[in-house]
């Protein structure tokens, strides 16, 4: 059964309406906007298409807050740290806008879909006049409209978990460009905030990504990665016949020489289907990102994962025999609540047993509203903070060996921006998602080149163009 509806083309078209609105009032003017994106790649693919509608609406883009007419933030809730930079830099434009009444402060994202931010904004943020969340982001341009007619503070954080297709895209220039597959998330980990934020998962119509796909190659992008919170689950809510592999063989057979990426994938439903196919498909690049969270079986019951540590491995085990050189990457919390040493200890066995390329080490936040913010905790702030720098060290010691294995080697990079020495200009990817920084005569941005690998550390790996 199909359960994922679409926005209509009716709404739609009234936003454009909305758009038009906007552009007769920003005409001649000259107005720029300002965008900060906190998060995650969803969030930025976001904010691309909020830029999109500005765009449209003839607002330049600005790098420079000061001199904006628009300010937009696009928050996370993922962790509290997160939710305080936002807070803060809202908090740091008070004296923007008293120099600058007419400047428009607008919020948006995952913490707009929250009760509690919506309550402290409007009790202790005047400066925010628009508030919008993850739902509404279709209809900011109607918002936008009322702000600029008049309305003093503008709020909407309902909405259905429906799709927009259509909406205006802003990218930035380059090699890369992120493709959304789909939304939201049906797992409810216990520590995530995200179903809640973002809704229940809904997938893009598999000609819809193929179209855009077929655009982003057209117009030059050659990594692109397919975003959704769980993309081994795509397809299960539109009543046909496609899974996630089913998908990536459809963009793998898209004419042009690019790398597919894709993120995030759940290990509980990341299939033997989906590594054959990966192995088969010569343009979804070798690499993946797998995030384990814990080690100990007993800490991924309580945080209701669906996987042991045991048939992880055996996950990993399985995509290696296939694909040997594939780059592996994934996200640890440290201190869920609950955690003791001896289940640390399981993590560290687990890292040190899988040998990861690259690893997200992130300390629990408690978010109001999951489960596992109600667990019992035992371990101090000091346990844990000790337990997150052991996971550091015993990792550093692991890309340092990884890193090394790559010295002398011949490789394939895509050439991606500037880099910030003069010896080495350029950065680059592997297909593994390795940085690097290159050398070389002709070298420019959104190139594939040949070349070997010079010297390494930690963080880099440096190569000269052959
Ligand atoms: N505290 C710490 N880390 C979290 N993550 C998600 N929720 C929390 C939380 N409450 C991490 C997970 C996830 C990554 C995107 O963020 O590791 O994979
Ligand atoms: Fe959060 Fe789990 Fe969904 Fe990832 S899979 S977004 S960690 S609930």
């Amino acid at each position: 059964m199909n359960t994922t509806a679409t926005v209509s083309e009716e709404q739609l078209n009234d936003q454009f309406t909305y758009i038009d609105a906007v552009a007769s009032l920003v005409r001649d003017k000259r107005l720029r906007a300002y965008t900060h994106t906190f998060g995650c790649q969803q969030n930025e693919a976001d904010t691309e298409h909020i830029r999109g509608m500005l765009h449209e609406m003839g607002y330049e883009m600005t790098d420079d807050v000061n001199e904006a007419d628009f300010i937009l933030f696009n928050t996370c809730a993922v962790r509290e740290h997160a939710e305080d930079r936002a807070f803060g830099n809202i908090g740091s434009l008070s004296h923007l806008k008293k120099r600058k009444p007419d400047v428009i402060i607008a919020l948006c994202g995952c913490m707009a879909q929250q009760e509690k931010n919506v309550e402290k904004i409007k009790k202790s943020y005047p400066q925010v006049s628009l508030m919008f969340g993850t739902h509404a982001l279709w209809r900011f341009p109607s918002l936008l409209y009322r702000v600029m007619s008049g309305e003093k503070r503008v709020f909407d954080i309902g909405g259905e978990d429906d799709i927009a297709e259509g909406l205006p895209i802003l990218r930035a220039d380059g090699a890369k460009a992120w493709l959304s597959i789909m939304y939201g998330c049906n797992n409810f980990c216990t520590y995530c905030i995200v179903p809640y934020v973002r809704g229940r998962e809904r997938s893009r119509r598999p000609e819809e990504i193929e179209n855009e796909l077929r655009g982003l190659v057209a117009s030059g992008y050659k990594e692109i990665t397919l975003l959704g919170q769980n993309v081994n689950s795509y397809g299960k809510d539109l009543g046909i016949d496609v899974d996630f592999a089913d998908l990536l063989r459809r963009l793998n057979a898209v004419p042009g020489d690019f790398w597919l990426r894709f993120m995030t994938s759940h290990p509980k439903d990341a299939s033997p289907k989906l590594f054959d196919t990966m192995a088969a498909c010569e343009k979804v690049a070798r690499q993946l990102h797998l995030p384990f969270q814990s080690g100990s079986d007993e800490i991924l019951r309580r945080m209701n994962r669906h996987y042991t540590a045991d048939s992880y491995k055996k996950l990993i085990a399985y995509a290696r025999e296939k694909m040997p050189d594939i780059t592996l990457s994934s996200d640890i919390i440290v201190g869920f609540p609950g955690e003791t040493e001896e289940d640390f200890e399981q993590t560290l066995r687990l890292v040190e047993d899988t040998r990861f390329d690259l690893l997200f080490t992130f300390l629990y936040s408690p978010r109001s509203g999951t489960p596992a913010a109600s667990y019992p905790d035992n371990a101090t702030t000091a346990q844990k903070q000790a337990r997150f720098e052991r996971l550091l060290r015993l990792q550093d010691g692991i890309v340092a060996e990884r890193q090394a294995a790559y010295q002398g080697r011949r490789m394939r990079l895509l050439i991606d921006g500037a880099a910030k020495g003069p010896d080495y200009p350029f950065t680059a990817r592997t297909e593994g998602n390795l940085l690097v920084c290159v050398r070389g005569k002709g070298l420019s941005v959104g190139e594939f080149v040949e070349a070997e690998i010079e010297k390494t550390t930690l963080r880099c790996l440096y190569a000269r163009k052959l």
